[in-house]
């Protein structure tokens, strides 16, 4: 597949729209266009309560409804609801936890993330010519296409199925299009375009959300005082039998700014390749057009000019001394500029209703004889995004 076809596609499907826009804007089909913007972000924040009453609803088991209070379990275990709903938004549905699909999904999307942090990997992609020598590239492509399989069924259900009148998920979106699109010139939403946008979105709005709450679960276990802080405010604003909505994180400044320092502490995504669209002369340089750019996010989130500690978890980078939340210019884990994260929208939202949610129940505690200082920070291996190492929680209600 001609990769600048793909780049092209993308660029047309998000160019200048927040991702929520886009799929508003593409599936505003004859019936639909009287939905607004807010009544999908509410459509959306319901999936999410769903999916958090889903998980703990099957108490006294925890999220994926067989692991028993108070007994430790792994980390990624938070994987399963981001997961969900990028794949509800996806998909139009909601998947069981244990459903082949979703299992077989979450494992591929680990093989590639897992490939593609490689040292091979890099090898292959400086020297192609030595590709002989190396395999990872060949299994990596080998998983791509298994995510494929799964997606051209998708689309093939969508094309079979779909109702104009009620489009139900960003693939229905996307085929409506491409009817539509049939009597243009360019056939922009051709099927290998479709496979690709829909590729990207399971590949980056998965594992990257999911890894930012496996964190932050981590850093709640290993910092127990800030837990306490997030918890007692939650208490404060969150009336008892209620989730907390996005709105109240305006109401609750230490909350957001733990949030905040825990995406600005890990560095996510730190290295995302890109390459210059046009001849670029930058800062005495000169890039020609088709030059790969890999820029550093490390460089700016652990930057010592902006942050007072930036290799200390510290929620203080974004308190001021009133204790209200502060927002910082070098607070990037999303990037910057036309080809930003365009699910940063949707990756908020999720990781402060999951957040709040999940302390509103639990108190995250290390696995019988761990203490906190037994947790480890470090990154286990060459990822793609920088995860934890794997580890053991233990959930212990609250009330
Ligand atoms: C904590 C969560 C997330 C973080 C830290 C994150 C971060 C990033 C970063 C750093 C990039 C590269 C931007 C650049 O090169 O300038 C990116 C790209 C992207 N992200 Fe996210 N992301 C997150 C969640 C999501 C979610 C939930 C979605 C969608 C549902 C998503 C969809 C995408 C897509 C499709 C791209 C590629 C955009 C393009 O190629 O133009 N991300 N993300």
């Amino acid at each position: 597949m001609d990769p600048t076809v793909i780049t092209l596609s993308l660029h047309e499907l998000f160019l200048g729209l927040d991702f929520y826009d886009s799929v508003i804007d593409l599936a505003s089909g004859p019936c639909s266009t009287s939905e607004s913007l807010a009544t999908d972000l509410h459509l959306l924040l319901r999936t999410i309560r769903f999916q958090l009453l889903a998980s703990t609803r099957t108490c006294p088991c925890f999220i994926l409804g067989f692991i028993h209070l108070g007994e430790p379990f792994i980390l990624r275990t938070f994987n399963t609801a981001p997961t969900n709903i990028t794949f509800a938004l996806l998909f139009g549905e909601r998947f069981d936890y244990k459903d082949p699909i979703f299992t077989t999904l979450l494992r591929l999307i680990d093989e590639v993330m897992c490939l593609l942090g490689s040292p091979f990997l890099h090898l292959f992609n400086f020297y192609p010519f030595l590709g002989f020598l190396f395999n990872a590239h060949k299994i990596l492509l080998k998983r791509i296409e298994d995510v494929r399989i799964i997606i051209r069924e998708y689309i093939k259900t969508s094309k079979q199925d779909i109702n104009a009148n009620s489009l139900k998920s960003y693939t229905d979106a996307l085929v409506f299009k491409q009817r539509e699109d049939t009597t243009k010139r360019e056939n922009l939403f051709n099927d290998d375009n479709l496979i690709a946008s829909i590729l990207d979105l399971v590949m980056a709005g998965t594992e990257t959300t999911a890894t930012t709450l496996q964190w932050a679960v981590l850093l709640m276990m290993k910092y127990p005082k800030i837990q306490k802080k997030v918890q007692e405010e939650i208490g404060r604003v969150v009336k008892p039998g209620h989730w907390a909505t996005y709105d109240d994180r305006k109401d609750m400044p230490y909350t957001n700014a733990v949030i905040h320092e825990v995406q600005r502490f890990i560095t996510l995504l730190p290295h995302v390749p890109r390459s210059t669209s046009a001849d670029t002369h930058f800062r005495g340089y000169f890039l020609p057009k088709g030059t790969m750019v890999i820029p550093s996010l490390t460089s700016v989130l652990l930057d010592r000019s902006h942050w007072e500690t930036p290799h200390e978890f510290n929620p203080n980078h974004f308190l001021d001394a009133d204790g209200k939340f502060v927002k910082k210019e070098a607070f990037m884990p999303f990037s910057l500029g036309r080809r930003n994260c365009i699910g940063e929208s949707l990756a908020k939202m999720e990781l402060f209703l999951f957040f709040t949610g999940l302390l509103q129940k639990f108190t995250f505690q290390p696995p019988p004889g761990l203490t906190e200082t037994d947790l480890d920070l470090t990154v286990p291996k060459t990822t793609f995004t920088l995860r934890p190492q794997p580890q053991l929680t233990c959930a212990i209600p609250l009330e």
